[in-house]
């Protein structure tokens, strides 16, 4: 089976997993669909909840079959609900151990969300009121051992974003450019994993790919990515992304 490099793959994410080999995956990243009944263009968003934690795991359990021994699996989540409030990073957390995975660490993304609030619950009363989540979590796993194998001279993170990013709260504004999708990662947050958690030239994959962010900032650090989404719109995006980032590296190569 050859590995589909470099590919946005427009699909369903279990049918294409797979069609990807055993131990060929250095960094998974994704954000998956929160079943928080989002408006997606190809995706029923509001499974009953017993549903979406089976399917989930089944695509978990490819995740960990792809990732070489030492890859990782950065899993961005949060917990859902203010009144009714869903703890859907720890049924992941140990779906993830369940199935041999390591758990590694979390990382809080701090969003710094709070202007636009309105749901306080009872106002200035310890009657009811509600923490409003104004953070993600990024909890970050590993297979068979926590070591990455590779070239010491492909490590290309800096002195300082090494030091900057091992500290484990990131404050990173949410994305502004949404590009027609209604939960895009920002740029940043993926550089950051990207660099603290691979080598250059690495595989880097995304199974819910969105508008291409991974496979985006993948190429601009010079790693290798698939990318799988279901919907045909959001993976127009992501190719046009891609092939705008291409092209500006092969010119700027060009022009030196
Ligand atoms: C939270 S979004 C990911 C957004 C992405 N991180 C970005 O930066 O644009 C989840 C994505 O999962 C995709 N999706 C939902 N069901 C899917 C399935 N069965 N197979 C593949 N992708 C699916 C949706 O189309 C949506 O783009």
């Amino acid at each position: 089976m050859k590995s589909p490099l470099n590919k946005i793959i427009c699909g369903d994410v279990l049918e294409e997993m797979k069609k990807i080999p055993d131990n060929s995956i250095h960094l998974a990243i994704t954000s998956p669909p929160y079943n928080l009944g989002k408006n997606y263009d190809s995706h029923n968003d509001s499974m009953k909840y017993e549903d979406y934690l089976n399917w989930l795991e089944k695509v978990w359990i490819e995740t960990k079959r792809i990732l070489v021994p030492g890859g990782r699996f950065a899993l961005n989540i949060a917990p859902t609900g203010i009144k009714n409030f869903v703890p859907i990073h720890h049924d992941f957390s140990n779906q993830m151990r369940k199935i041999g995975m390591t758990f590694r660490t979390e990382i809080i993304w701090y969003k710094q969300t709070m202007l636009k609030r309105t749901a306080w619950g009872s106002f200035k009363s310890p009657a009811n009121p509600h923490i409003v989540p104004s953070w993600e979590y990024v909890l970050v796993f590993s297979k068979d051992g926590s070591r990455l194998d590779g070239n010491q001279k492909d490590a290309d993170i800096t002195k300082e974003e090494f030091m900057k990013f091992s500290d484990g709260m990131w404050y990173v504004p949410p994305e502004t450019q949404r590009n027609g999708h209604p939960a895009p990662f920002p740029e940043e947050l993926i550089y950051r994993l990207i660099k603290f958690y691979t080598y250059k030239g690495n595989v880097v994959f995304d199974m819910f790919g969105g508008t291409g962010t991974v496979a985006a900032v993948a190429c601009k650090t010079e790693r290798k990515f698939i990318h799988i989404d279901i919907s045909k719109e959001y993976c127009k995006t992501a190719e046009n992304r891609v092939k705008k980032i291409i092209s500006q590296k092969s010119l700027s190569s060009f022009r030196k």
